[in-house]
């Protein structure tokens, strides 16, 4: 991973560079699209699909989720250490046109394969997400997420992603640097640290 401030400095340059030849050439908003996803890629990999565990991947996440995590990065509501390290710099950057853009692009990629892990944490990890923990109030992740983790219209993709990533967001919710995941907040104040890593490791074998 560049540093932030190259990051920054080089979207800066890309968008930059796009409007300095809107004046002669009219390009569509796709190039301004084109060029952010260049820089996007230096971190979340060609076409979305990561190959870093502390970055998320993107391909085939839901649209309007993803525009509304980028608009929660422009305005600093969402605020994990890697978000305000990397991504209010970044999304600084983007209009809503370019948010939308991205947000269409990566919603068509095809996903990042899954990678198997340690069997026994997937078996708790799969059970946990599947029939919940009754006893405790932790309701089955299936419900929103989807039977696979593909996402549903409000529910963000989970399939595949980084267990480190998972995990890290999953502990966070709690400590309210999401705000627009109280919903999350709910799930997971009943969820022991081992049983967050073991839903993330079955997470990331899907
Ligand atoms: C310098 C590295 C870097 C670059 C460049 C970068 N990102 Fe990120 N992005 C991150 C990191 C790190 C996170 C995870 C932050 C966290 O841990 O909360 C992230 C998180 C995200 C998320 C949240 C995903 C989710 O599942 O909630 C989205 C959406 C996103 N980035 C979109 C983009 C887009 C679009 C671009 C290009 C315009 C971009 N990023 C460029 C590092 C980067
Ligand atoms: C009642 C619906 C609901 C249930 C049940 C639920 N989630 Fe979520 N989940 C959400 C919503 C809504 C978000 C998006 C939060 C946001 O916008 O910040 C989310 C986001 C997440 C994220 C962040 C994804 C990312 O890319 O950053 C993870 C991880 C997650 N959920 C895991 C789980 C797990 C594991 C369970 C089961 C223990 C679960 N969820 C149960 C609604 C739900």
């Amino acid at each position: 991973m560049s540093s932030a401030r190259t990051m920054f400095t080089l979207l800066a340059g890309a968008l930059l560079a796009c409007g300095a030849t809107r004046a002669q050439d009219t390009p569509t908003d796709q190039d301004v699209v084109r060029r952010a996803i260049h820089v996007c890629a230096s971190c979340h990999g060609e076409e979305g699909r990561s190959k870093t565990p502390a970055i998320p991947s993107l391909a085939g996440q839901k649209r309007d989720y993803l525009i509304a995590q980028l608009k929660d990065f422009r305005s600093q509501t969402r605020a994990e250490a890697g978000t305000r390290a990397y991504m209010w710099g970044i999304s600084a950057l983007l209009d809503n046109p370019t948010i939308f853009g991205l947000s269409e692009y990566y919603a068509v990629q095809a996903p990042a394969p899954g990678h198997s892990g340690t069997p026994s944490l997937i078996a708790i990890g799969r059970k946990i997400y599947t029939d919940g923990i009754s006893d405790r109030g932790v309701r089955a992740c299936a419900s929103c997420h989807g039977d696979s983790a593909e996402g549903t219209a409000g529910f963000p993709r989970l399939a595949g992603q980084h267990a480190t990533y998972l995990h890290a967001q999953l502990k966070s919710f709690g400590s309210k640097l999401r705000p627009h995941g109280v919903v999350m907040q709910v799930e997971t104040s009943f969820l022991k640290p081992s049983e967050m890593r073991a839903v993330a490791e079955y997470l990331q074998s899907l």
